[in-house]
């Protein structure tokens, strides 16, 4: 049944991420094949924004390593999205050479996380990043900024909301078009979440700017998501099957599933233009090449019992 609550948005925007950030921590290699057709046969269910691989280090992140081979492959169509994680020249000269249009770059509010990820302090990776943002815009490119750790470090503990403000408005100064807040670890909670909010539209970077990207560790996402959508956020990030995680961050289960954040919006009658069946039937075959069911809990429910054992 659908029922509405007040102070939510009529649409909602999901930033497809199981191919790159869902995919990069199985410990399955996916053939840039199967890989291809997770991301049409999740087009085919109405995703229409598909973060699809990434040009980094292909010892960092071998499961990636096939980005070349997987964007030559991609069916290309003018309503498809299909943004890549960049974190430098060399990552934007690939992502160029291969037809890239839409690129994201990957900060963090936390000196670890930045040492671990990116072999940099946070000062050293804004200034690798700033030549990207320049070159990609000039060029025409949308750019995404992503902050991580924006709830909390395994690390450091708890990130001062200053300081994920800080890192946030020296990124979109860079000349990014939308910034999206990653819980990495899954630990925050709703009200951290809202302060957050606030605090970056104070700061100047308005709702319409602003995505969440939540990890379901401490199964926190699908109230921290409703917490934003509540603040004004319209663009939510989710991974088909809810698979993933960060290697390079402990603790660091999977996204928020797609499915699970579908069911929520259907039933609030907020729209999104995905259709639930064929995006569960695209999980459960990608469950099957990973060799390990869904986490996600609408995955679960809607198979049948066999499938689960
Ligand atoms: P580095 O070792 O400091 O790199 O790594 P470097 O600049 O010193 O270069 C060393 C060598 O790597 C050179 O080769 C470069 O050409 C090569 P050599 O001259 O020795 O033969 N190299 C590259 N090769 C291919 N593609 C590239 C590239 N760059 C350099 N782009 C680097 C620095 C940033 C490259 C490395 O740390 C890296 O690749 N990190 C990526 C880690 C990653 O992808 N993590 C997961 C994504 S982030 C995430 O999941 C969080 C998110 O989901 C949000 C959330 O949940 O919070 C986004
Ligand atoms: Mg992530």
């Amino acid at each position: 049944m659908r029922v509405r609550l007040p102070g939510l948005p009529e649409r909602v925007t999901i930033y497809e991420v199981g191919p790159r950030d869902g995919l990069q921590n199985e410990d399955t290699i996916v053939p840039a094949a199967v890989k291809a057709e997770f991301v049409t046969r999740l087009a085919a269910a109405g995703l229409r924004t598909i973060e699809t691989t990434s040009f980094v280090h292909p010892k960092w992140i071998p499961q990636l390593a096939d980005a070349e081979e997987l964007l030559d492959v991609l069916p290309r169509s003018p309503e498809l999205r299909y943004p890549v994680l960049v974190p430098n020249e060399r990552g934007l000269d690939r992502a160029l050479a291969n037809g890239a249009t839409e690129i994201a770059i990957f900060g963090s509010a936390t000196e670890t996380f930045a040492r671990r990820n990116l072999n940099r302090t946070v000062d050293e990776s804004l200034a690798m990043f700033a030549p990207v943002v320049e070159r990609a815009r000039s060029q025409g490119l949308w750019v995404r900024a992503y902050v991580s750790m924006v709830c909390g470090d395994p690390w450091e503990g708890d990130v001062p909301i200053e300081q994920v403000v800080s890192v946030a408005t020296r990124m979109m100064e860079m000349g990014c078009s939308q910034l999206s807040l990653g819980d990495t670890i899954g630990v925050g909670t709703p009200g951290q979440v809202t302060a957050l909010i606030d605090a970056l539209v104070k700061a100047g970077v308005g709702t319409e700017l602003l995505a969440v990207h939540f990890h379901d560790t401490y199964g926190q996402a699908l109230s921290n998501t409703l917490a934003a959508l509540q603040a004004g956020v319209t663009t939510v990030d989710a991974s088909a099957g809810g698979i993933g995680g960060c290697p390079y961050a402990e603790s660091a289960t999977g996204n928020l599933a797609t499915e699970d954040l579908v069911w929520m919006l259907d039933g609030l009658g907020v729209e999104t233009g995905v259709d639930l069946t064929p995006l569960i039937e695209t999980s459960r075959w990608m469950a099957a090449h990973l060799g390990r069911p869904s986490p996600s809990r609408v995955v679960q429910a809607l198979s049948p019992e066999t499938e689960q054992q």
